[in-house]
């Protein structure tokens, strides 16, 4: 049945983090020394004060086989205080593991990885230098963030702040003005609305855009602590609204289909980023008879929950998978907006940081993937990217790119709600920086991405006329 274009809607979120599980399979027992000294190490303070990351370093350590595999999900498993930037796959990537500077932790690994031969790299020797330096306004405990005085150099009278938004990384109080701002001045095209209610209280605020016209269509987007997922899902939202009628083909767009931006669906744990904890992953949902904080937003989604490729039902683990499907009340919430929309949402983007990576279903299942529209409007979506700044996206399903993942964003979008073109996005870099990309890369990580966004809604605009029968 043809279904008219124009009632469909793109959904781009960010959620908090694209957590991705790894497997039960393959499991060893390591030294028991050695996972004690690094238990022992790092748990950060949990008084609201600022943590700090002196000395911590991330290294990069290389996967060749399967058995090199079990061995780091081994560590992942067991040692809840190391970090995981990426999740371990086989390849020259390998995996990025954030290891505290406590007396011996880096010591202790440094002695796990060489008795196996596995190799790695240092590749941030300093992780608070990092933050200092890439990152500005540095992580401090930063009432100055909220302050007057920048909140008028935000919106000051005559200044058009899409101008100068995007020369750095903002707190929620600074993307909730700027949302405001885009609403205030485009009301033609905006309007703002509320997902719900995080844990804490706050709104998880969205913009629906809809160009004048009689049929209503959307993207959607989530994530944690990479800070440039908001940042470019801000600028994809930006760049529609502000090139409507300027731009023919950012118009055409806007004019076949409504878009849905959240720019950040993780409100509280990307607010705890920048006020205390510039490592944090998850909600800030208290876990009973835990001192352990949160549930990772993108493993509580009810589609296979806690299936096979889940690790953690750890709450002190980064990748916890909460106590049941949706109970972390920030995926319920965009769940729920999702599949009320009842079929309308022809396109779900998650997007997250890094690895460059455009991913499509499964990640529960390692033997089905979506079917091959669905993929060649990925490729297509990743050359387009490709062409504005040189950067390189790997194309596949989750599972087969990086691990089997259960209770994910984009399954349950693709499953469930029946999201045709489901993806999860993963942005910039490739590891130089990893999650501590530098403001500068704002831009051109948005000119990409838009640019990919383009594409894919072109290809998606062609599948919806053709009826579904056109051979991309
Ligand atoms: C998805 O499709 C199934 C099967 O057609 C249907 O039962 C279900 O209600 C649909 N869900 C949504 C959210 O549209």
């Amino acid at each position: 049945m043809h279904r008219l274009i124009g009632s469909l809607t793109v959904l781009a979120i960010v959620l908090v983090t694209f957590g991705i599980q790894t497997s039960n399979q393959g499991r060893f027992r390591a030294p028991e020394t050695l996972f004690a000294t690094l238990k022992a190490a790092s748990l950060p303070p949990s008084d609201g004060q600022p943590v700090r990351f002196e000395g911590h370093q991330v290294w990069r350590v290389a996967i060749a086989s399967l058995t090199d595999l079990a061995r780091i999900n081994t560590l992942q498993d067991q040692v809840p205080t190391l970090d995981f930037w990426t999740d371990p796959r086989i390849g020259r990537h390998g995996v990025d593991i954030r290891v505290s500077s406590t007396k011996g932790a880096q010591e202790a690994l440094a002695a796990y990885l060489s008795k196996f031969s596995l190799s790695y790299d240092v590749f941030i020797p300093d992780v608070q230098h990092a933050i200092e330096k890439q990152l500005l306004p540095p992580v401090v405990a930063a009432p100055h963030l909220n302050s007057l005085g920048d909140h008028q150099s935000l919106l000051s009278a005559d200044a058009d702040p899409t101008k100068t938004y995007f020369t750095k990384y903002h707190p929620i109080s600074e993307i909730n003005e700027y949302l405001d701002y885009l609403v205030k001045e485009y009301p033609h095209l905006a309007e703002k609305f509320s997902l719900g209610k995080t844990y804490e209280g706050r709104d998880q605020w969205g913009i629906k855009l809809r160009a004048p016209r009689n049929e209503p269509s959307s993207i959607a987007k989530e994530k944690k602590e990479e800070w440039i997922g908001p940042a470019v899902v801000q600028y994809i939202l930006t760049s529609l609204i502000t090139s409507y009628g300027k731009d023919p083909a950012l118009a055409h767009i806007l004019d076949s289909f409504d878009f849905t931006i959240i720019p950040v669906l993780n409100v509280d744990g990307y607010e705890y980023t920048h006020t205390t904890n510039r490592m944090w992953r998850k909600n800030r949902q208290p876990n009973a008879g835990n001192l352990c904080v949160g549930t990772d937003p993108n493993r509580n989604w009810a589609s296979n929950w806690g299936g096979d490729g889940t690790t953690s039902k750890n709450p002190c683990s980064d990748s916890y998978i909460g106590t049941s499907p949706f109970s972390a009340p920030e995926p319920k919430n965009l769940a729920n907006y999702v599949t009320s929309r009842n079929g309308a949402v022809i396109s779900f983007i998650d997007f997250h940081a890094y690895s460059q990576l455009w991913m499509y279903p499964y990640g529960a299942f390692c033997d089905r993937t979506a079917p091959i529209h669905v993929e060649s409007a990925a490729q297509r979506a990743a050359s387009a990217l490709k062409s504005v700044h040189g950067k390189t996206f790997a194309v596949g399903s989750i599972c087969n790119i990086i691990y089997q993942a259960s209770g994910s964003s984009v399954d349950f979008a693709y499953d469930t709600a029946n999201v045709t073109f489901s993806y999860g996005v993963e942005l910039r870099d490739q590891g130089l920086y990893g999650f501590l990309l530098p403001p500068k890369q704002i831009v051109p990580s948005g000119e990409e991405t838009l640019a990919g966004v383009v594409e894919l809604v072109g290809v998606i605009e062609k599948w919806l006329k053709e009826d579904g029968a056109m051979d991309l």
